[in-house]
Formats: C-alpha cells, structure tokens, sequence
C-alpha cells in the first residue's frame, strides 16, 4: 500500500469519526434540548398544528412554494417552517426564498424557511422552542395533498391523541422478520403496516424531544446510525413512538396526493409522477428500482433492534377514510375501513 493510500484511508476515517462525535454533540450536549427553553406541553394549543418541511432542492422551490401555499391556507394550520438542510444554499437565498414564499401565499399561516443547524438527518426532528402546537406535522417539499384531506388527517390525530398517541400518516410500510435469513426486513404488506413515512407525518411535539434526547446512550447510537446511513431517520421515529404507545400508527387515506419523487432517496431526480389515488403509491414503493434501498432500511431496522435492544414496531391493519356515502365503512379492529377493500390500503 503506498503512503498516499494510507493516508487517504487515514483521512477517511477521522473525518467520519469527527462528524459522529459531531453530530452527537449536536443532539445531545447543546441547547437543543435544554428543556427551560421549551414551552411546556401543557401551554400548546391543540386546535392547530406546525408544519415542519424538509427543504433541500433549489430546483424544488416552485414545487414548494405549491407546497407550503396549500398548508398556509389550512385553518387547522399555525405555522409552515421549512428546515432547510442543504449547507451549500447562500443565506440571501433563503432570505429571499422566505419572502418569496410568504408573498406568494394565498394562506394565512406565516411562512418560514429556516436553515438546519447541520446536514444531519436527525435535525429535522430537532425540538424547537418556537412550536407552539401540541402536533406537528413533518412532511416532504414535494408531497401535495388536497386540503379536506390535510384536516381529515388532523381531525384523526385530535381523536385519537389522548392515550394513545399514535402516529398518523398517508403513507404505510412494513417491518417483517424474514424467517430463511432471520433478519429484519422493510418491505410493504397489502393488509398491514408498522411504519409511516415522513412524507406525511403527524405526530405530537413531544415527540421530538424524545427522539433528540431521551433514551440514553441507545438512542444517542440509534442516532448515530441515522447519520452513517444517511437515511432512515423516519424509520427510527417509529420506533420511538411504537415505544411508547405499545401500539402501531394510524393510516389514513387521502383523496389526492401529488409526489413529485425523492431526489436524495433515488441519487436521480424523478419527473413529477403527476396527480393520483394515494393508494397507488405502494406499488411505486414496490417497483424493483428500488431494491436497494429496500435492502437499506432492512439494514436501519436490523440496527435499531440490536442498538435499543427490543423490536417495539407493531403492525396496524386497516386505514381510516372520509369517505362516508361513497362506500360501507366496516369497524376493524378498532379502525374503520372499506368494507370490500379490507386488504388493500
Ligand atoms: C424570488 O422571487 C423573485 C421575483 O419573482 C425571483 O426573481 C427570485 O429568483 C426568487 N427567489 C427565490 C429564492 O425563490
Ligand atoms: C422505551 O421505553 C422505555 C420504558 O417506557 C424507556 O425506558 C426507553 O428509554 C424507551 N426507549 C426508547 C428508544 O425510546
């Protein structure tokens, strides 16, 4: 081996130590969660929630400006903050990024666009003093969804957020042990469900607290693992909430959604897939391009059980529909579905 490469591997090393160390410190020393700065949870009102988007494209800001004007205009919405996790985006673009978007926006809910304290993942679930809701819901820059829907979702979350508090989303994945390699595996079931994406995810705020800094040394390395991976900070906030609930999140299903594609999930962009049923959206999940990431968040959730020492992901069946008169509504445990689509969600 010739000295250059050694010290190329020398480098490589120390670098990713320094940004673990790194990140840790962020997420667990500093003030983020220093809760004297927080507003107690008994002080946030529950007839509105945050949004919190996650920003990172500057080729998505029309996509986002769509984006944050529909969120706006939600009644049950007090504020729309975009984290915005790209470190190389000049701050004059953000500024005006954020007058652009408040302008623009036929909503009454103030518009922000915040820049995240590092690239790491775990800082879109950062606890903020400024949230001022009991919900909050984290989503990505390139998910539409119809407003009636949006409430729908929120008016679920309210229903159901005394005890437990579950999670509440659009979109549903599975957890599964594979018996041949006795692993665990991410994949997607046609009649159950143990995780939720952060496309669309409402949670309560307290939430964030508990992902960022509770939990001990295990999370501090569930979070770590977060940061080698550089995904799968979704996968992990299910766990927390699973965790807690003992219980698996709610789906709900929307009448429209838009997903413009994921450009960091897919190393491409993907043209915008156009307007459609958000069922379809598991058989995008499922096409073959996306095998390794598939294989990728087996591997997060393989991690996460072994560093936090329990699997508490739990599957839900069955998703929650507003579409009373236009088909029967069966009671599923606990949840209504549709009556003849009991295995399809
Ligand atoms: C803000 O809007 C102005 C005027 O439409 C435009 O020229 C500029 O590129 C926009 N900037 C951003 C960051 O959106
Ligand atoms: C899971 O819950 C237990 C008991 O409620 C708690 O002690 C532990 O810290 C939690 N673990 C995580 C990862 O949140």
């Amino acid at each position: 081996m010739t000295t250059g490469k050694v010290i190329f591997i020398f480098i490589a090393v120390a670098s990713s130590r320094f940004f673990i160390v790194f990140s840790l410190r962020l997420l667990s020393g500093d003030h983020y969660c220093d809760l004297t700065r927080l507003p107690s949870p008994q002080a946030l009102r529950s007839d509105q929630f945050t949004v919190l988007i996650n920003g990172y494209s500057e080729s998505r800001i029309p996509i986002l400006q769509t984006v944050t004007g529909v969120y706006s205009s939600s009644p049950s919405v007090a504020a729309v903050v975009v984290l915005w996790g790209n470190p190389t985006t000049p701050a004059k673009t953000l500024v005006e990024l954020s007058h652009n978007l408040s302008i623009s926006s036929p909503g009454d809910a103030p518009i922000s666009v915040i820049r995240q304290p590092s690239s790491s993942l775990n800082a879109r679930f950062l606890p903020r003093p400024w949230i001022s809701t009991r919900a909050v819901l984290i989503c990505d820059d390139d998910i539409e969804v119809d407003p009636k829907s949006i409430q729908f979702a929120f008016e679920i979350w309210r229903s159901r957020s005394n005890n437990p508090e579950q999670l509440v989303g659009l979109f549903a994945r599975s957890h599964e042990l594979d018996l041949s390699s006795r692993t665990w595996i991410y994949t997607v079931h046609p009649n159950r469900y143990s995780i939720l994406l952060t496309k669309f995810m409402l949670m309560k705020t307290e939430y964030l607290y508990e992902y960022s800094c509770e939990g001990g040394e295990s999370m501090a390395q569930a979070r770590s693992i977060v940061d080698e991976m550089g995904n799968c900070e979704d996968i992990l906030m299910n766990f927390v909430a699973a965790n807690k609930t003992d219980m698996g999140p709610v789906l709900v299903g929307a009448k429209r959604v838009r997903d413009w594609g994921d450009a960091r999930n897919e190393g491409v962009r993907r043209r915008g897939r156009g307007l459609r049923a958000a069922g379809e959206e598991v058989a995008v999940g499922l096409s073959s391009r996306k095998k390794g990431h598939r294989r990728r968040r087996g591997d997060c959730i393989k991690e996460f059980h072994r560093v936090l020492g329990k699997m508490p992901l739990t599957y839900s069946y069955g998703k929650m529909v507003d579409s009373i008169g236009e088909q029967g509504l069966c009671e599923k445990g606990g949840k209504l579905v549709f009556c003849d689509q009991q295995t399809v969600f």
